[in-house]
């Protein structure tokens, strides 16, 4: 357990309804002239670009588009787009989407001023050079990659999905305005909400974590709890969608600090193998996962269930523990979750080896109860 601990946001937070319309004066501050705005396909054609570029353009600034980003994006997708920054000369990155452009468009950030591809900065701890300003405007409530040091890029010729992680990578700018995510439809409202859940729970019940973090944490679990159900059956009820964006950010601002445990650290190889979506794993394994570590963490499990919503008065906190996952399978049931990872192609005899992985990975030791490669079997078989 760690003995002393640290604070540190280093990415500015613009939060608010109307806060896209700030973007041209944000760039203007950072002396933006000529930027690249990476995006995926879905959000290039969602119209929710109309938010950034009409501010863009009354403050003269007229970005590239690059909107060739795919799920769980590639080294080569993002080596692609630093081929593109760098002969347009630009001098800044808006990264607009879900976690996958915002990874690539911090990843491109790091490459406009550090040489080579980025698998050569894969890793902890890799990049020399400060990275050009990355403005970060996330158009979904899940990832928060828009705060964290870290970017997630398959190599798929390695069959690898792996974290460049450090400092440089944060981004400078997070703009959050939840109009953005009032286009997005249920599923995957629904993932990215889970991941967001996923990380709030982890990294409440993390070894790492200490008051301050819990504090984000419970109340992005609440949060959750009351308005995910909302955000995707109505998706165009602007106030289930901000406590959404809000949840993910809290909870963001948790994990950043305390990293995240045994069910992030099962499911990472399941995007780099299958390309199984990241929030529908998380959320498939999360009450397996949870179930495993109960034992050793009782008393956070009862605020999770007080925080969920759940009655613990009169029971003991065993079964206000226990409490915990049935709320989360509930609300599973109520946003209509697939229920196994073999919907997604996982496939059983492949799960012995990638245990054995899976059992080294940093964040294992980070949870309150320590998983062997055998307890991770069974609990990826039952999430089968
Ligand atoms: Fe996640």
């Amino acid at each position: 357990m760690a003995v002393s601990y640290e604070f540190n946001i280093s990415t500015r937070i613009v939060y608010g309804r109307e806060s896209a319309a700030q973007i041209g004066e944000i760039a203007g501050g950072l002396n933006l002239k000529k930027i690249q705005l990476v995006t995926d396909k879905g959000v290039a054609n969602s119209g929710t670009l109309d938010y950034l570029l009409e501010p863009l353009k009354n403050a003269g600034i007229n970005p590239i588009i690059y909107d060739e980003v795919e799920y769980n994006p590639t080294v080569q997708t993002v080596d692609k787009a630093a081929e593109q920054f760098r002969n347009e000369n630009c001098d800044g990155v808006i990264a607009v989407g879900g976690g996958s452009p915002i990874d690539a468009g911090k990843c491109i950030g790091v490459l406009a001023t550090n040489p080579g591809s980025a698998h050569d900065y894969l890793g902890v701890d890799k990049v020399k050079n400060a990275a050009v300003p990355v403005i970060c405007v996330p158009t979904t409530a899940g990832t928060a990659a828009e705060i964290t040091d870290v970017a997630v890029l398959n190599d798929p010729g390695k069959k690898l999905k792996m974290g460049m992680r450090s400092p440089q990578v944060a981004a400078t700018v997070a703009l959050l305005d939840p109009r953005l995510t009032i286009t997005l439809p249920p599923e995957p409202t629904r993932d990215s909400g889970l991941d967001a859940l996923t990380h709030a729970i982890e990294s409440y019940i993390s070894v790492n974590s200490w008051r301050l973090t819990d504090t984000l944490n419970l109340q992005a679990i609440e949060l959750i709890g009351r308005y995910l159900r909302t955000a995707v059956h109505n998706g165009n009820d602007i106030e289930a969608r901000d406590a959404m964006l809000t949840a993910s950010l809290l909870a963001g601002m948790g994990f950043h600090h305390t990293k995240l445990c045994l069910v992030h650290a099962i499911t990472l190889p399941f995007g780099g193998i299958y390309n199984v979506p990241h929030g529908a794993s998380n959320a498939i394994v999360l009450p397996h996962a949870m179930k495993f570590m109960l034992p050793g963490a009782v008393s956070k499990y009862v605020d999770i269930a007080v925080a969920l919503g759940e009655e613990v008065s009169g029971i003991s906190d065993r079964e206000a523990a226990e409490k915990a996952v049935e709320a989360v399978e509930q609300l599973y049931r109520d946003v209509d979750l697939p229920s196994g990872l073999s919907l997604y192609g996982v496939k059983e005899e492949d799960l012995p080896e990638i245990s054995q992985t899976i059992a080294e990975n940093f964040m294992v030791p980070l949870s309150p109860r320590i998983a062997k490669a055998d307890d991770i079997l069974a609990i990826c078989k039952e999430a089968l």
